[in-house]
């Protein structure tokens, strides 16, 4: 945004942590690119092809170009399914970049390829962009990511019912300790609870999650993001893309930690 000497506006969610669709389109006037994370990274919601319809229609009437961000769209669980924004909105074609990568859905965090598709004139600036600030991916990885695209994907269907269970868990631990109140988010790998009365019972500020996840790390051992940097204050956000043994461990850490404070 900084290199096109654009300025970023940042909509934030509802007091839940869900997105505010209404928010989002009421944004639209004057926006040039709208980054539409689905499903999200930090609350792992789902958005469905209602809410893309009603972002979809803003961005039309206001020319503005969605940045479809799917790198999570394999990794949705339950009877939720997954609408791409190009497939409820078919017609914002030349309006769209739509976004994925294998570092989700095929562990491949690290490889450091992506992928857009997009407009050829949007592809041909994002090429010159790369090749004079990273050259290119490094060729390893680019065979890397070929074979997975190509290969057997039967291993999704075991993964993703890991996931489902691994989210269930978190979701019912984080909910059984006092002063955490966490969604079902239908997809991705995080739980992004509000933590605003475990917030009030320590004395914190409701903007205090920065340090509150300080504190969880310092003297429960157990790492998570605070919700701030995400515009999100109140929340912190866990990710359950570990064995259900350490995600068991983390829990009872936090419960005993959040008992004895
Ligand atoms: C929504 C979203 N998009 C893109 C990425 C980037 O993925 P990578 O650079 O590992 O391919 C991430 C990583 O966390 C993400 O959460």
């Amino acid at each position: 945004v900084k290199i096109c000497g654009g300025r970023t506006r940042v909509v934030p969610p509802r007091p839940d942590g869900t997105v505010d669709v209404s928010a989002v389109t009421a944004s639209m006037a004057g926006t040039k690119v709208l980054v539409l994370c689905n499903p999200s990274n930090p609350s792992g919601e789902v958005l469905g092809r209602e809410a893309l319809e009603e972002i979809g229609a803003a961005a039309r009437e206001h020319g503005t170009v969605v940045l479809a961000d799917e790198v999570y769209s394999d990794l949705v669980y339950g009877d939720a399914g997954f609408c791409p924004f190009l497939r409820a909105c078919p017609d914002m074609v030349d309006h769209t970049i739509a976004l994925h990568a294998v570092s989700k859905a095929f562990a491949m965090t690290g490889w450091r390829i992506g992928w857009a598709a997009c407009p050829d004139a949007v592809a041909a600036k994002m090429g010159a962009l790369m090749s004079q600030s990273t050259s290119n991916p490094c060729s390893i990885s680019q065979w890397a990511a070929l074979a997975a695209l190509e290969g057997p994907t039967d291993f999704f269907d075991e993964w993703r019912a890991a996931f489902h269970r691994r989210r269930d868990l978190v979701v019912d631990g984080l909910n059984a300790i006092p002063g955490i109140e966490c969604l079902r988010p239908d997809g991705a790998f995080y739980a992004f609870p509000v933590v605003r009365d475990l917030l009030a019972k320590l004395g914190m500020g409701e903007d205090e999650d920065v340090k509150l996840a300080g504190r969880i790390l310092d003297e429960a051992h157990v790492a998570s993001v605070p919700g701030s940097p995400f515009c999100a204050p109140g929340h912190i956000r866990l990710s359950y893309a570990t064995s259900e043994q350490d995600l068991e461990k983390a829990l009872e850490r936090i419960a005993r930690w959040v008992a004895d404070n």
